[in-house]
């Protein structure tokens, strides 16, 4: 897959697009990147992408015109899904992440100051919200979807990790992990992982998992696929948090 960013500070892609599991991604051809200078596309002297809002205000707009050229070129190219970065977006997911890993070629368009003038809005397919507060920029909001993208890209993990079993993926959020020693500083890991029982340990995953989202994010129970035992478990949790 591809990813081209359309945004004024391209350099604030370099490090996060090159280290870790992106980095390998891109080395090993499973991601192209592509951090693209917005002002390439201006004509004045000082390269000028924002401007004042008409009807007056605080800040200052991103212009409309350097979008729109810069969209037309890329897209002269070969077709792309076009994804704008602003807080009045559809809210990002691990199930918009799974819907994006299947596209061949994303343009991403970062915005700075206080948006965009709402023409650019029409060159849209999507406007993707991180969440509910304000960035600086759509820069970081771009990074963590390319890094939530990539790694469902298929061969971006290793072999021995998998992004089935995590978090969302089940609907729920994951249960605790562990790793050597067994006891530090007095905090054991629970018996059961020692025990070298799978079927014991899967039940004991479930159910802290299922424990878990009951008390920190019940909200994703409306969607979670669960027998009547679990919803026992569940409104048990939630009694006892009264
Ligand atoms: N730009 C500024 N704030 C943002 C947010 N919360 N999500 C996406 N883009 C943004």
């Amino acid at each position: 897959m591809r990813v081209e960013t359309l945004s004024v500070f391209p350099q604030m892609f370099e490090a996060p697009m090159s280290l870790s599991i992106i980095g390998r991604a891109r080395k090993a051809g499973i991601l192209d990147f592509i951090a693209h200078d917005l002002r390439d596309w201006t004509h004045d002297n000082h390269n000028t992408t924002d401007d004042e809002p008409y009807g007056g205000g605080a800040g200052q707009l991103m212009k409309v015109e350097p979008v729109f050229e810069a969209l037309d070129d890329l897209l002269a190219q070969e077709p792309a899904r076009v994804v704008f970065f602003t807080p009045v977006g559809v809210p990002f997911s691990q199930g918009l992440a799974a819907e994006l890993a299947r596209e061949q070629r994303l343009i991403m368009v970062c915005g700075r100051y206080e948006g965009f003038d709402e023409r650019v809005y029409t060159r849209a397919d999507l406007c993707v919200s991180l969440g509910d507060y304000i960035l600086t920029g759509g820069e970081l909001a771009a990074m963590v979807v390319t890094d939530a993208v990539c790694r469902l890209l298929p061969g971006a993990l290793g072999d021995a990790q998998s992004p089935l079993d995590e978090s969302f993926s089940t609907g729920l959020l994951e249960y605790p992990q562990y790793t050597r020693p067994a006891t530090y500083r007095g905090l054991e890991v629970p018996d059961v992982l020692l025990s070298g029982n799978h079927r014991m340990i899967a039940e004991w995953r479930r159910k802290q998992s299922i424990i878990r989202t009951a008390q920190i994010r019940p909200d994703l129970l409306e969607q979670a696929e669960l027998s009547e035992r679990e919803w026992e478990l569940v409104h048990s949790c939630l009694e006892g948090e009264k």
